[in-house]
């Protein structure tokens, strides 16, 4: 071929590139098809223990308010669920898919007629419903919806079938909650400073959509997860992070891109999936800048997550926050599939063995 043959197809070629923005994997795998991979299943499937919850299903700090040691429980500490049900899927893990399931029965034990997990909201301690209502719920709700898509997807759906009728009807009851108006107004307000949160509803309406039959209803949870996830969009720094708290956070940005992730391959729009990607492709591009050679997470400058006792936000735990590498770890391999980038698959590897889950 002739150079001048070359030219114009390939200043076509990155026209196209320029226009279209990153590129993204082809056709877009399904959830269960984006977790079903091998660096996942040797960091997480094949060697996580159950969640260690009480008998009856509570979890963390969940425990002790049971036994009257604390003032407050979170719905969202029942979310660890997932990973044990997760790890089921892939797996065959029988004993972590009872456990988890057990640890989802126990938040949906607390569910209220209103669909959210708000019993005597308006108490002063103890507390009835749960803390962080709106914010707490739609972690929970995102961690439901993802582990019974794996389910619904998973080829052996038959082994789940009952257990998912079973819990469909009030997963769509606890999204529909976070779409009563005067609940919705209040969790925008809440959530205003935190960018990751916009991804985790979007994730949490759009997982919920899927599995919602009533196209209604599901128009409804698809169209406000996009509203979401735009105004997650048009609050990325020009330099890539996604702002937390007036700064940036890099851990925060690392579960934000998680988040990202998980809605990407729920949601059929393909221009907001190219803006996700873009986003991605960017925001990434950030998130190895504050990552030490070795793995580790460079905390300076977060405004959340610190190396600092003085300034690191506290845990539900009433610990001192911790750097989230779980997710980061998920975030660059996700990341490096819908992408088709090695560079961030070749750094959740990295971060997986500094964490010495991974050889
Ligand atoms: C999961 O991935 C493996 C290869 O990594 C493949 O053999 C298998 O078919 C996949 N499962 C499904 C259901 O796609
Ligand atoms: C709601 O709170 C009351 C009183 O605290 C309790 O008796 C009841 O079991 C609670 N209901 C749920 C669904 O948690
Ligand atoms: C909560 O407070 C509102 C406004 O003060 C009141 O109308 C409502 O009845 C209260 N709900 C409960 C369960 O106490
Ligand atoms: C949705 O409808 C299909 C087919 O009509 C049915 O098999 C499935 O169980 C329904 N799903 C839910 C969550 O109701
Ligand atoms: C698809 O997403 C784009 C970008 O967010 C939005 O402008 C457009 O209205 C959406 N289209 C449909 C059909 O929802
Ligand atoms: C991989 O992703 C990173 C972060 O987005 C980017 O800097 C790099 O250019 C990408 N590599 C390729 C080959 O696209
Ligand atoms: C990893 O690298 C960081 C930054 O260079 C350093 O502070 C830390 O001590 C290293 N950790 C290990 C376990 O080598
Ligand atoms: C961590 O980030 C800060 C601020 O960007 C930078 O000055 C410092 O050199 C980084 N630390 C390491 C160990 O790379
Ligand atoms: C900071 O807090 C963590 C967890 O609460 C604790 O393990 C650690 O020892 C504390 N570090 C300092 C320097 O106080």
């Amino acid at each position: 071929m002739k150079s001048s043959d070359f030219h114009p197809v390939s200043c076509s070629l990155l026209l196209a590139a320029l226009t279209l923005g990153q590129p993204l994997i082809s056709p877009v795998p399904s959830t269960y098809q984006l977790y079903n991979d091998s660096l996942l299943m040797g960091v997480w499937y094949n060697r996580i223990s159950a969640t260690a919850a009480a008998a009856d299903g509570a979890n963390g700090v969940n425990q002790q308010w049971e036994q009257g040691t604390s003032t407050v429980w979170y719905i969202e500490l029942q979310r660890f669920d997932c990973d044990d049900v997760t790890a089921a899927v892939y797996a065959n893990r029988p004993s972590l898919l009872s456990n988890g399931e057990n640890i989802f029965n126990w938040g949906f034990s607390k569910q209220t007629v209103d669909g959210g997990f708000n019993n005597c909201s308006n108490c002063t301690t103890p507390m009835q419903g749960t803390g962080d209502a709106f914010h707490s719920t739609s972690m929970f709700v995102e961690a439901v919806a993802r582990c019974l898509i794996l389910m619904w997807q998973s080829p052996n759906f038959v082994t789940y079938e009952s257990y998912f009728n079973q819990v469909v009807p009030k997963l769509i009851r606890a999204a529909s909650w976070l779409l009563v108006p005067s609940v919705l107004t209040i969790g925008i307000k809440n959530d205003m400073p935190y960018t990751h949160r916009r991804y985790i509803l979007a994730a949490a309406l759009a997982e919920t959509a899927l599995l919602t039959n009533d196209s209604s209803l599901q128009q409804q949870f698809y169209s406000q997860a996009a509203t979401f996830a735009q105004n997650g969009l048009s609050l990325q720094d020009p330099s890539g992070f996604n702002p937390e708290k007036g700064g940036y956070d890099s851990s925060y940005n690392a579960y934000g891109l998680y988040q990202a992730c998980n809605y990407l391959v729920v949601y059929p729009n393909v221009s907001l999936r190219q803006e996700l990607a873009n986003m991605l492709s960017n925001s990434f591009a950030w998130q190895l800048t504050r990552m030490n050679p070795n793995g580790s997470a460079n905390l300076t400058g977060n405004t959340r997550v610190t190396a600092d006792n003085n300034t690191d936000e506290v845990a539900r735990s009433g610990y001192d926050k911790d750097y989230d590498y779980k997710s980061t770890i998920y975030a660059f391999e996700l990341g490096s599939v819908l992408l088709q980038n090695q560079t961030l698959h070749n750094e959740a590897q990295l971060v997986a063995i500094y964490k010495g889950y991974s050889h």
